[in-house]
C-alpha cells in the first residue's frame, strides 16, 4: 500500500478529471458505493473459486456478518443497481451508464505495478445486450488513453460463450484435462476440478506447455455467442478501433459472459495489462436483480498515471510570492494576500518576518510567476513592486492595478 505524496498528485488529479470529463461527454455518470461489502457478495458474483475470493480478500467479521474490503466494484455497482431499483430508468438503447473512481484491495503477492491497495477507474453498463454497447465503450476508453499521451497500447479481444455453449466446452476441456492432469502444479489440478478455465491462468511453465494443445472456447462458440462477437469486432472496426483477438483471453473473475478485453500497454513490466473488462449478462439476476445484461471494464490508476507523459501535465505553479519586509509589511500583507485569493489569484507567503534572501529561496521553490514587495515604503506609497520572475522586470503598480494584471 502506498503513500500517494503532493509531487504526485498532480498527475492523479490530471487523470481524474480528464476521465469525469470525457466520459460524461458519453452519458455516464459517477456512482459512489462503499469501501466495504457483505463477504458474499463476492463470493456470488467474482467466484468462489476465484483466486481474489480464496486467497486475496480482507475480511473481518464484526457482529455476525462477515465484511470485505471490496477488492473489485462491479459486484457493488451491481448490488447498488438492484438495491435502488434503477432497472426502472433503463429502457431499450438507452442503458444505464456509471462510472466510478476509487481504492481496491487485494491480499496479493506485491511486486512492480501490483499493490494491495491499488485505484481504479471503472464503468459499467447496465441494461443493454446489443454488442455495439461493447464497441463504443471500448471506443471510449481508447479515446481516453488517446488524450492521456498513452500511446502504445494494445487492444486483445476473446469471448467466453455462454449459458448456452460454455458447459460443454468446460466438459471438453475436463476430458481433455483428466489423462495430463498429474503432470501439471497443485493450482491446476485443484482448477481442472473446481474451474478448468481457469488453467489458461496458470503461470508456471510447464503448464502452458502443455496447454499450448488445448482445446479452444473459440471453436465452441455457439452461433449466437460467435454472431455477437463478430458484430462487436465489425462495429470497432467502423470506428477505427484496431484489435487483435485472443483466444487464450482468461480473466481472473467468473462473472463474466461472451465478450471479454484487456488493452496491454508497453513500459509496464510483466503487469502490462492497464485496464480489463467485458460482459457479464445473468450477473444483475445471479444478485437478485432482473435479468439485465452487463458490460464493463476497470483501469489500474497507478498503472494509468505512471504512463501518462511529462509534457502532458499543466505545470504547477504559483502566480505569486508575495514578500513582506518587516513588521508592518507582514502584517498588511496578509490582508493583501486575503484580497488577491478572492480575486482568484495563488499566493504563498512565509508565517514569519523571514529575511529577504529566504523568501526569494522559497518563491522559486514553489515556481512563482511573481514576486510582490510588500513595506514601509509601498504600505506608505500604496504601491507596490511586482517583479516578474521570468523577464526579471519590475514596476511599481497600485492594488487595482495588481490584481487588473495577474488576473490576466
Ligand atoms: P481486473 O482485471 O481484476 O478487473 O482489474 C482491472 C485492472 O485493475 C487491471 O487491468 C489492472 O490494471 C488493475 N489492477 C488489478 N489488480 C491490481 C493490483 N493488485 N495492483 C494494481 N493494479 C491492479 C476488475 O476488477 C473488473 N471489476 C473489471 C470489470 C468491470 N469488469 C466488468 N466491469
Amino acid at each position: 500500500m502506498h503513500d500517494i505524496l503532493p509531487e504526485e498528485v498532480g498527475r492523479w488529479q490530471f487523470l481524474e478529471a480528464a476521465t469525469r470529463e470525457w466520459f460524461s461527454r458519453y452519458g455516464f455518470r459517477e456512482i459512489r458505493t462503499p469501501l466495504l461489502e457483505a463477504s458474499e457478495l463476492f463470493a456470488r458474483s467474482v467466484g468462489a473459486s476465484s483466486d481474489i475470493v480464496r486467497k486475496e480478500m480482507y475480511t473481518f467479521e464484526q457482529g455476525k456478518e462477515s465484511i470485505s474490503l471490496r477488492p473489485e466494484n462491479t459486484a457493488p455497482v451491481v448490488r447498488a443497481f438492484i438495491e435502488h431499483s434503477r432497472h426502472r430508468e433503463v429502457a431499450a438503447g438507452y442503458p444505464e451508464r456509471l462510472y466510478y473512481i476509487g481504492p481496491m484491495f487485494r491480499y496479493e503477492r506485491p511486486q512492480k505495478g501490483r499493490q494491495r491497495q491499488f485505484h481504479q477507474i471503472g464503468v459499467e453498463v447496465l441494461g443493454g445486450e446489443e454488442p455495439l454497447i461493447e464497441a463504443e465503450t471500448i471506443d471510449m476508453v481508447w479515446g481516453l488513453l488517446k488524450r492521456l499521451g498513452i500511446e502504445a497500447i494494445e487492444l486483445q479481444l476473446g469471448s467466453v460463450g455462454d449459458a448456452a455453449c460454455r458447459p460443454a466446452y468446460r466438459e471438453a476441456l475436463t476430458a481433455w484435462l483428466r489423462p495430463r492432469v498429474a503432470g501439471m502444479c497443485e493450482d491446476c489440478r485443484r482448477r481442472a476440478e473446481e474451474n478448468p478455465l481457469r488453467v489458461f491462468d496458470c503461470k508456471v511453465e510447464e503448464c502452458i506447455r502443455l496447454l499450448a494443445d488445448a482445446p479452444l472456447m473459440e471453436a465452441s462458440l455457439c452461433a449466437a455467442c460467435s454472431e455477437h462477437f463478430v458484430a462487436v469486432k465489425q462495429h470497432l472496426d467502423v470506428l477505427g478501433v484496431p484489435h487483435v483477438e485472443d483466444v487464450r483471453l482468461v480473466r481472473g473473475l467468473d462473472y463474466y459472459r461472451r465478450t471479454v478485453f484487456e488493452i496491454t500497454a508497453e513500459g509496464l513490466g510483466a503487469q502490462n495489462a492497464i485496464l480489463g473488462g467485458g460482459r457479464y449478462d445473468g450477473l444483475v439476476e445471479e444478485l437478485g436483480g432482473p435479468a439485465l445484461p452487463g458490460f464493463g471494464f476497470a483501469m489500474g490508476m497507478e498503472r494509468a498515471a505512471l504512463l501518462i507523459p511529462d509534457e502532458r501535465l499543466p505545470p504547477s505553479s504559483t502566480d505569486v510570492s508575495l514578500i513582506a519586509l518587516g513588521e508592518d509589511g507582514h502584517r498588511a500583507a496578509v490582508g493583501l494576500a486575503r484580497r488577491l485569493r478572492e480575486e482568484g489569484i495563488s499566493v504563498q507567503m512565509s508565517t514569519l518576518d523571514r529575511p529577504l534572501g529566504a523568501q526569494l529561496k522559497r518563491a522559486d521553490r514553489v515556481a512563482s510567476r511573481y514576486a510582490l514587495f510588500v513595506g514601509k515604503d509601498e504600505l506608505e506609497s500604496g504601491r507596490y513592486g511586482l517583479k516578474d520572475l521570468r523577464s526579471g522586470e519590475q514596476e511599481d503598480i497600485d492594488e487595482a492595478g495588481l490584481i487588473a494584471r495577474l488576473r490576466t
